[in-house]
C-alpha cells in the first residue's frame, strides 16, 4: 500500500547494528567523525583480549564502548548556552585532558571564539569559565543517568549498564560524577576510556602522538597497567583501526554475535534513537514518537502490511537522528537562520538517511527517513526530490511530520490547535508541496472528519485515466486492462487516446515514461 515499504522489512537486524547506529549518532553529536566509537570499540576489543578478558566481558565491553554517549543529547541545551555552538565545541576540544584545567584555561584563551570580534569572544570567554564545576558535575550525572535509562531499553546487561555510569571518571579519582578511583573502576571502563582517546589522537596526529599521550595520563585519566598493555603492543593494536569497510569490521568484531532483535524490541529500539534525538531541544520532547504513533495509524487505515507498518513506525521514530549534527542554539532559535545555519538543517535528513543506511536491514527505512523534508514540488530538501522520486511511504512521513510538528510550539510560534494544523496541512497539499493521499491519511488518523481532498492529476487527466495509465505502465495489455478495471477493451482504448492526448505523447512507452515520471505508479 506503501510504494513497496514493507519488500525489505528491518526483520533482521542484529543489535550490534542498532548500537553501531547510535553510535555514529553520538559521535556525530559531540563533533567527532561519524567512525570514531566504531574505531574506539575494534580498539577495546583487541586491548581487552589482551588483558585476558572473558568473551563476555569483552562482549560487555562492546556495547558500553558504542554507547558511551548516549546521554549527550540531555546536556545539550546548556552546552550550547556555555560553550556556544556545542557540537564545534565538542569538535575543537576533543584532544584536550579534562583533568589539566591549565591547559583547558590554554587552550581556551588562545581558539575559543576565534575570529569573533573582540567584545564578542571577551564575552564567550566570560560565559565559558561562568560555567562552575558543580554545573559541570551534574550535567554529566545527567548525562550517565539518561544514557543508562535508554541503555536499559536495548536490554544492556547490568555490567553495561552500570559502566555508563563511569565514563566520566578518571583513574585518579577525580572525574566525574562520583570520583570513583582505582580498581573500583571496572577493567572494561578503564580500557574503555584509554581507547577513547587513543582514537582520537592516533587519528588526529598518529601512533607516536597516541602512545606520548597515553604515557602522559598514566595514573591520572588512565589505569597505568592498561596503558602499558597498550603501549607493548600499540603497533598491532591500532593496526585494527587503519581498515576500509570498518563497519563490516564493527560487526565481525561483535563477541556474541547471535543477538538480532524482534519486532517488538526493534521498535523499542527506535524508540530509543527517538528519545535521543529529541532531547536535543526542549521543543522536540515526544516528537519523533508523535510521528510514529501517528503513521501508525494512518499505514492501518489505508491496509498496510504489518512490514510497512513496522518499516514506516521505525523509520519515523529514527526519522530525526541527524538533529544531532546541529547545535540546540540554532534548533532554538526564534529568529530567521543564517545560510550556514540553514545549510547544517538541511543535512540532518542526510545524516539520518546516512547512519540508518549503514545497517543493512534499515535500508529501506534510510532511504524513507531521507526523504521526511522533501516535498513534491521539489521545493523540499535534502535533495529537493520531485514527487516520483519519492515513495508513497516517504510521502505520508512528511505529512506526519509536518502534522506533528504543527501540534508543538516551535521557538517562532505556538503550537496550533488541531483544525489549525489540519487547514495548514490541507493548505500545503493544494499548494503541491504535500501529497494529497497522504494528507488524506494522515488527517483521517489524527481524528479529523470530512471529505478527502481530490487529488489533482498531471496534464488534468481524470482518476480512471490515472488508473488506466498504471496498467498501461504494468505492462498490461488493452484486454487484460480492461479486465483489471471491469470496463470494456474499447474504453481502455478510449481512455488511453485521451491520456495521449493531454500528456502530449502518442506511444505507451511514453505513457509508462509519464507514469513513472509523475510519480503515478504508487500514487
Ligand atoms: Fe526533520
Amino acid at each position: 500500500m506503501y510504494g513497496g515499504v514493507g519488500e525489505r522489512s528491518p526483520a533482521h537486524v542484529r543489535l550490534a547494528e542498532v548500537v553501531g547506529v547510535i553510535g555514529m549518532a553520538t559521535d556525530l553529536g559531540i563533533g567527532l567523525p561519524l567512525e570514531h566509537a566504531g574505531r574506539t570499540c575494534l580498539l577495546t576489543m583487541e586491548l581487552g583480549r589482551r588483558l585476558g578478558m572473558s568473551r563476555a566481558e569483552r562482549a560487555d565491553l562492546y556495547y558500553l564502548t558504542l554507547l558511551r554517549m548516549l546521554g549527550c543529547t540531555a546536556g545539550s541545551a546548556e552546552a550550547a548556552e556555555y560553550f556556544g555552538d556545542e557540537v564545534a565545541f565538542g569538535r575543537a576540544t576533543q584532544h584536550l585532558d579534562w583533568g589539566d584545567m591549565q591547559s583547558f584555561t590554554r587552550w581556551a584563551q588562545e581558539s575559543f571564539g576565534a575570529g569573533r570580534e573582540p567584545a564578542e569572544r571577551q564575552r564567550m570567554i566570560e560565559k565559558l569559565f561562568s560555567y562552575s564545576p558543580e554545573q559541570h558535575g551534574a550535567s554529566l550525572a545527567g548525562h550517565c543517568e539518561v544514557a543508562q535509562m535508554l541503555a536499559s531499553r536495548l536490554g544492556s546487561s547490568d555490567s553495561v549498564r552500570a559502566g555508563l555510569g563511569y565514563v566520566f571518571e578518571r583513574f585518579d579519582g577525580s572525574g566525574a560524577p562520583n570520583g570513583i578511583r582505582g580498581t573500583d573502576l571496572p577493567l572494561g571502563v578503564r580500557v574503555m576510556v584509554l581507547c577513547n582517546e587513543v582514537e582520537i589522537h592516533h587519528r588526529l596526529k598518529g601512533e607516536a602522538a597516541a602512545v606520548a599521550m597515553a604515557r602522559d595520563r598514566s595514573g591520572t585519566a588512565f589505569d597505568p597497567a592498561v596503558v602499558e598493555a597498550f603501549c607493548a603492543d600499540a603497533t598491532a593494536i591500532l593496526s585494527v583501526v587503519d581498515v576500509p569497510a570498518l563497519w563490516e569490521r564493527l560487526l565481525a568484531a561483535d563477541p556474541e554475535p547471535g543477538r538480532v532483535l524482534d519486532r517488538s524490541e526493534l521498535i523499542e529500539a527506535g524508540s530509543v534513537m527517538a528519545e535521543f534525538a529529541d532531547l536535543k531541544s526542549t521543543y522536540l520532547y515526544g516528537h519523533s514518537t508523535g510521528v510514529a504513533e501517528l503513521i501508525a495509524a494512518a499505514a492501518e487505515r489505508s491496509g498496510a502490511s504489518s512490514e510497512e507498518c513496522t518499516t514506516l513506525r521505525f523509520a519515523a521514530l529514527a526519522h530525526d537522528l541527524g538533529r544531532v549534527t546541529v547545535s540546540t542554539a540554532v534548533w532554538d532559535k526564534p529568529g530567521p537562520l543564517s545560510d550556514s545555519e540553514w545549510e547544517g538543517v538541511r543535512l540532518h535528513a542526510y545524516y539520518s538517511e546516512r547512519m540508518l543506511g549503514k545497517a543493512a536491514g534499515f535500508a529501506r527505512a534510510a532511504e524513507i527517513v531521507g526523504m521526511h523534508h522533501e516535498r513534491v514540488d521539489g521545493s523540499g530538501y535534502h535533495r529537493g526530490n520531485f514527487a516520483a522520486g519519492q515513495p508513497a511511504g516517504a510521502r505520508v512521513l512528511a505529512a506526519c511530520d509536518a502534522y506533528v510538528a504543527m501540534r508543538a510550539a516551535r521557538p517562532h510560534r505556538p503550537a496550533l490547535d488541531p483544525e489549525h494544523a489540519a487547514s495548514e496541512l490541507r493548505r500545503l497539499a493544494e499548494n503541491d508541496r504535500l501529497d494529497v493521499r497522504a494528507v488524506n491519511d494522515v488527517l483521517a488518523a489524527a481524528g479529523h472528519v470530512g471529505p478527502r481532498m481530490r487529488r489533482r492529476w498531471p496534464a488534468e487527466l481524470t482518476d480512471r485515466e490515472v488508473d488506466v495509465l498504471r496498467c498501461i505502465a504494468r505492462g498490461l495489455s488493452i484486454q487484460d486492462a480492461a479486465g483489471d478495471l471491469h470496463v470494456a477493451p474499447k474504453t481502455v482504448d478510449f481512455h488511453l487516446q485521451n491520456i495521449y492526448s493531454k500528456a502530449g505523447i502518442s506511444t505507451r512507452a511514453a505513457a509508462a515514461l509519464f507514469a513513472v515520471q509523475n510519480g503515478l505508479l504508487d500514487a
